[in-house]
């Protein structure tokens, strides 16, 4: 199936069994905000579960907050944002549609790129194990101009990005035949910087009323508070401050589902720590970040990291966790060495000495910040997109029929098991009652005796429920039950006084927590 296909099929899915809704959908929708589900709540709780618990379970010098969105709007001036957190926007006259120039230059890269690699791996196939990548790349007279296109029109990009010299991004866009995917035009306005925060008035109408944003990032909640949380807490750096809470953006481009919203939820995490000890704070951070990752099972080869060339000006290192998504390898988690910047600069615009007391070294300074931020929407999304399955099953009269089940780790998954009477007499249900009151304050526990047991199989399979407990008649004379597992299909006969044990060892977080 294609790749666009399998992103509208994911999209279909998560709409039809109550994980995802179009946000105020009767009133047709709202452009790139979305309302979680039934099950979407369970999953994205779950998510944020194993984030938070990794850092503050985990780890003793990491504590939690939770800051307002909103701010004293001089927080926006002393981090930058009003200032600079701007894209680069350009409108097609002939479509009227609206993009940022950025991507628009960086999309025409990587479609050059993705030509270099067709042709690489047409090579691979030909040449079969004999094949030199390498070599291949510096002999080939098509990959050589393919090449040196791009990297010319990438470090013209990153020279004007630097500069932000937007009419140097407009004729990059020219020069390169750069057209508009809806009306295939090259009719472009200037390029203008459009500011990403939202802005709204606290207070009275009148005149006292003040301008007030909210918040792009959670990070500076964890700035502006970390004397109190220092000095309550008594932390002795190096210590982290951790966060879960909503973040706004008036993003150009929303697209691809909740990839890019413009309410989001980040779950970020500041570690201050020795200035001068940062670079290696940052190597730590990032093998810890992406074995949280790969521990969820869904393939290493799956995950990148990407180095940034172009730092924020307020970093000295920076790297992206990418997952490969149904529309190729996008950034998840952004790992940032913030050097001092946002505490110097809070300390300068608020007037307030923001330092800390190191007591090893006798001395006073402004900590340097190592951060972590991944957005808890995107992180559903990677979940989503590689736990989404189409396969192939045989059934017991030997023909063949497909199932769609999501493969979702135990721990995270919404339901963790459905409880289903063969047939609705004969006191199965009853039986089935009496098991969902003895493990319903363990696990979340779904009812189901409606249709066919291979319909509600199929059901729970596109739900992620990773057990289903049958009763049977057997189950009246020797108080034992099924269980089904999803993944294999296999069934295991066990008593119902064992049932709590069983799934508890598999849905417990703590074995996952266990691996990082
Ligand atoms: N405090 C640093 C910061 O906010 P960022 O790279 O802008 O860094 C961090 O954002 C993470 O937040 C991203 O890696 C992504 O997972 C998530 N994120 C950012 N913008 C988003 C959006 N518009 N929609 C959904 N998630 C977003």
């Amino acid at each position: 199936m294609a790749q666009e296909d399998v992103f509208k099929k994911l999209i279909a899915h998560c709409k039809e069994y109550g994980y995802i809704f179009p946000s105020s959908e009767i009133y047709d929708g709202l452009s790139a905000v979305y309302d979680y589900g039934q099950y979407g709540v369970e999953l994205k709780n779950n998510i944020k579960k194993y984030w938070w618990d990794s850092m503050v379970l985990l780890n003793e010098n990491i504590v939690g907050l939770d800051s307002a969105i909103f701010m004293h709007p001089t927080i926006w001036k002393a981090s930058g944002h009003v200032d600079a957190f701007n894209d680069p926007l350009i409108d097609n006259k002939d479509s009227k549609k609206r993009y940022r120039a950025d991507v628009l230059i960086e999309e025409h890269i990587a479609k050059i790129e993705e030509k270099i690699h067709k042709e690489i791996e047409k090579a691979r196939t030909k040449f079969g194990d004999s094949f030199d990548e390498k070599k291949f790349r510096q002999t080939n007279a098509r990959v050589i101009t393919n090449q040196a296109k791009a990297d010319e029109i990438n470090s013209r990009y990153l020279k004007a990005m630097n500069a932000t010299d937007l009419k140097e991004l407009r004729q990059i866009i020219l020069d390169n035949d750069i057209v508009c995917p809806i009306s295939g035009s090259r009719n472009w306005t200037e390029v203008r910087q459009f500011n990403l925060m939202f802005a709204t008035e606290m207070g009275s109408t009148t005149d006292g009323a003040s301008k007030v944003y909210l918040r792009p990032e959670t990070a500076q909640g964890i700035f502006v508070n970390f004397l109190n949380v220092q000095k309550t807490g008594r932390m002795k750096i190096p210590f982290g401050i951790a966060q879960i809470g909503k973040a706004f953006r008036n993003e150009i481009v929303a697209r691809q589902f909740i990839f890019r919203m413009r309410e989001f939820e980040q779950m970020e995490m500041q570690f201050f720590v020795q200035p001068g000890s940062e670079l290696e704070w940052f190597r730590h951070w990032k093998n810890i970040r992406m074995k949280w990752h790969t521990a969820l099972g869904y393939g290493e080869e799956n995950y990148r990291f990407h180095d940034h060339t172009k730092l924020a000006h307020y970093a000295n290192a920076a790297t992206d966790i990418e997952y490969k998504f149904p529309f190729g390898f996008k950034e998840v988690e952004g790992i940032h060495s913030r050097t001092d910047f946002d505490l110097k600069q809070h300390q300068e615009f608020s007037g307030k000495k923001i330092q800390y007391f190191d007591p090893e070294k006798g001395e006073s300074y402004i900590p340097y910040v190592i951060e972590t931020s991944i957005g808890v929407d995107r992180m559903f999304l990677q979940i989503i997109s590689s736990a989404l399955r189409e396969e192939e099953i045989i059934k017991e009269n030997g023909t063949t029929d497909t199932r769609t089940v999501m493969k979702l780790p135990s721990f995270l998954a919404p339901v963790k098991l459905a409880v289903m009477p063969l047939v609705k007499k004969d006191g199965l249900p009853e039986i089935a009652e009496k098991i969902i009151h003895l493990l319903r304050f363990d696990f979340n526990c779904q009812y189901d005796d409606k249709d066919s047991i291979g319909r509600r199989y199929r059901r729970q399979d596109a739900i992620g429920t990773p057990y289903c407990i049958t009763i049977d008649h057997q189950t009246i004379d020797d108080d034992t039950v099924t269980i089904r597992y999803r993944d294999t299909m296999l069934q295991e006969r066990v008593k119902i006084s064992s049932l709590k044990d069983i799934i508890a060892e598999k849905v417990s977080i703590a074995s996952l927590l266990k691996k990082l």
